[in-house]
């Protein structure tokens, strides 16, 4: 645990105009700049998981095994946009701050290694394990590009490795590919769990704009169970990424299966994104429950998170009874844009890692998620106001960097007396760079608005209107926590009820938060400013 401060702070005059709002003059921007920060010093993530260099997307194969979660993902050692696909490595013992270790998985004759999950075979019912250590099995797909050059539609099939040190080095399965591909030309992504109930293994794959359900003994012989997706959820897109799981409804004896399902563009703000189903699997079967079914929206699609920046999330295996958490990390990028983010040396980040929650609420079922506990570990100053009082169509600061350093920041307050206003929340810095965010409560949304938040330019796809998402609630207050790091946003609003994730490249590094209302004053209680420290 890193040292902790309390600090409380007196807001009283601290009401200014700031850039968030207005435009600095020439001479302002001018003047402000100072030394050139590195790339490092101003995008590099603390607390986001990033390759020290080069290309990555999905996050592939986590489980968790003596301690350590195990995160592999989507790898192109060589160049800083997407290439041959490996499996990357890292370790984390809190799934916060991650060691990088040698690649996994490299392409090879068949192919490059696109995305997939791994277990722990603590039976060995796979039969790999030797010497009494359990082996861990990794299942991926080979995408073969020399057959797709050739026109084939069969270049995706499904292949088996295993490890016997715990997931550090491991060894392609002789007999590859363990399911070939039956002429379906996006055929990818398998993800294996354990069905307790029907004993066997249950695997879920993306094929085309479909879900494909396999079972098997032994995690090489893989029987096809089932199809699941015809007329449900978005179809803008192919679907990848699945992931199919149980969980019990919070405060309930209640048990539902969830399955997630990315689909590659055709999000509720365009671009990838995340959907999910509630239901049942009877070892067979996914139906997806009808009251679930009445609550999609008007894509027909239930979204994980509403902003541009999570995509390809999936949950860790071999979490213990112990623990018992669902846990969750995605891609926090896009595909309209990855390739053109303005990073150099490394490309894309992780989110943070989420515990999901399933709730049932009059009748609606719901995923939510929230930051994994263990981020608390790195608070190392906190600034605290119990109320603060907002007087309408004045920008006022809520801190700035002469009281925090806003490297790295988790912040919570909750909005009392909800007004038919618009609430626009701000991060600022010296060159006039804003991110804002908040609540338009006329017409009940959320929203991100990233339009002005310095480097925008590198694609017209990356801020050409604001990201939304829709404000449900009856409530007459709205709680929400953020977590902050130097070009990534993530905000969850009642408990996770509803996620915003997105990413932006400042100019210089943000040194502001402020609060603005329109039409009527307004009151912020229980501010909680957490400073953050991985040093
Ligand atoms: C999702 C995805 C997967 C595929 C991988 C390739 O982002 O397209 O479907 O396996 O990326 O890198």
């Amino acid at each position: 645990m890193k040292e902790f401060k309390v600090l409380f702070v007196v807001f009283i005059g601290l009401i200014i105009t700031i850039g968030c709002k207005e435009q600095k003059t020439k001479q302002d921007v001018s003047n402000t700049v100072e030394t050139k920060l590195s790339e490092e010093q101003l995008y590099r993530p603390n607390f986001h998981f990033t390759p020290k260099a080069n290309w990555m997307n999905d996050p592939n194969g986590m489980f968790f095994y003596n301690g350590y979660y195990h995160l592999y993902f989507q790898y192109y050692p060589d160049g800083n946009v997407w290439g041959p696909m490996h499996w990357g490595h890292a370790i984390s013992t809190d799934m916060v701050t991650w060691v990088e270790k040698p690649i996994a998985l490299y392409p090879d004759e068949k192919g490059y290694i696109f995305s997939g999950s791994a277990v722990v075979d603590a039976d060995n019912t796979s039969g790999f394990g030797k010497g009494g250590k359990i082996p861990t099995i990794a299942m991926f797909t080979y995408h073969n590009m020399d057959k797709e050059k050739n026109g084939d539609v069969n270049f995706q099939s499904q292949a088996i490795a295993y490890s016997l040190d715990e997931g550090l080095t491991w060894e392609k399965y002789a007999d590859n590919p363990v399911i070939k591909n039956p002429n379906i030309k996006d055929f990818r992504d398998p993800k294996v769990v354990w069905d307790e109930v029907n004993e066997k293994w249950i695997m879920v794959l993306a094929a085309g704009q479909e879900i494909m359900f396999y079972s098997s003994k032994n995690l090489k012989d893989w029987e096809l169970l089932s199809n699941f997706g015809e007329n449900i959820g978005s179809h803008d897109g192919v679907w990848e990424c699945p992931d199919l799981f149980a969980m019990q409804v919070e405060g309930t004896d209640e048990v539902k299966w969830v399955l997630i399902v990315s689909v590659g563009k055709g999000g509720y703000n365009m671009g990838s994104a995340t959907q999910y189903f509630v239901g049942d699997f009877d070892g067979k079967n996914f139906t997806i429950d009808p009251d679930f079914k009445n609550e999609l929206d008007t894509n027909n699609a239930s979204w994980i998170d509403y902003g541009k920046d999570n995509y390809a999330g999936v949950t860790w295996s071999n979490i213990p009874d112990t623990d018992g958490r669902k846990l969750f990390i995605g891609w926090m990028s896009n595909w309209q844009y990855a390739t053109k983010v303005p990073t150099e040396k490394w490309r894309s980040s992780m989110t943070v890692a989420r515990e999901l929650k399933l709730t049932k609420t009059n009748n609606k079922y719901q995923l939510k998620s929230v930051p994994v506990k263990e981020i608390s570990n790195y608070i190392s100053k906190t600034v605290k106001k119990n109320s603060i009082n907002i007087e309408k169509g004045k920008q006022t600061l809520l801190t700035n960097k002469k009281l925090i350093d806003f490297k790295s920041l988790d912040i919570q307050f909750t909005i009392k007396n909800l007004k038919e206003d618009t609430y626009t929340f701000c991060f600022d810095n010296k060159s006039g760079d804003a991110i804002k965010f908040g609540l338009n409560n006329n017409e009940q949304f959320f929203f991100i608005d990233r339009m002005v938040s310095g480097n925008v330019s590198f694609s017209e796809e990356f801020a050409p209107k604001i990201s939304k998402a829709p404000f449900t609630t009856t409530e007459n207050e709205l709680e929400v926590r953020l977590l902050l790091d130097k070009t990534s946003i993530e905000i969850f609003y009642n408990n996770g009820e509803t996620v915003m994730t997105e990413i932006f490249f400042p100019k210089n590094p943000i040194e502001a938060f402020s609060v603005q209302s329109e039409n009527f004053n307004i009151e912020i209680e229980n501010l909680i400013i957490n400073e953050l420290n991985f040093n």
